[in-house]
């Protein structure tokens, strides 16, 4: 099957946030997904990005009359800043949808991050996995990524938006 990947454009927003709904069904957490077209748009085309994305579409055929190219797995990612070694990607969104795995898509999105990791001189791609995604868990130990929680003892933390709230500094009108 033919399949190419491409940066995101405005047109894509809908099929992204399908896929953020559905990679969020796949880890059992779809009804916190919030976020909407708009925001998409919004956050990820506008003067400063907030996001980044790869899509992956597949190459219809003569066979294909119907939907010739369909956007079928993504990347979402952005730049941090570690103090200690500086610039890093961090991965925050990586899936292809089941019918289409195993045929190298993830390997190529892998890749081209890598490719952009080094050209920007990242010295790593950070990204957190649900404890219980194993089959994921493997697939990136596979590539040798190491487990920070196990071996460094870090632990995820945030503050939502109440805790904001009540943290912050009323703003005078
Ligand atoms: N389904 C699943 N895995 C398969 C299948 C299949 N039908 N066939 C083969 N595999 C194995 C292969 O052996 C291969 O592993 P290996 O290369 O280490 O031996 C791997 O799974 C597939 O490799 P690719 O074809 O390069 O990757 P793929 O296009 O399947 O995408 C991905 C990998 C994105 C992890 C995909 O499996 C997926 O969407 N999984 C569900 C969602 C998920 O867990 N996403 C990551 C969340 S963590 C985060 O976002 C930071």
């Amino acid at each position: 099957m033919e399949y190419k990947l491409r940066k995101a454009e405005p047109r894509d927003v809908s099929d992204i946030l399908r896929l953020v709904k559905e990679l969020a069904k796949y880890e059992e957490m779809e009804e916190q997904v919030m976020v909407t077209e708009q925001d998409l748009l919004e956050d990820g085309f506008g003067d400063t990005p907030f996001y980044h994305c790869f899509v992956a579409e597949i190459q219809g055929g003569e066979n294909h009359s119907e939907d010739p190219k369909a956007v079928v797995g993504f990347v979402m990612y952005y730049f941090t800043y570690d103090p200690w070694v500086g610039k890093q990607l961090y991965l925050e969104e990586f899936y292809v949808m089941g019918e289409y795995r195993g045929l190298g898509i993830g390997t190529d999105f892998l890749r081209h991050l890598s490719d952009l990791a080094m050209k920007t001189r990242c010295t790593g791609m950070m990204f957190v996995v649900a404890e219980n995604n194993q089959p994921s868990v493997q697939y990136y130990k596979r590539r040798g990524a190491e487990d920070l929680s196990q071996e460094e003892g870090w632990r995820l933390f945030r503050f939502d938006k109440s805790s904001l709230a009540k943290m912050g500094t009323p703003v005078e009108e």
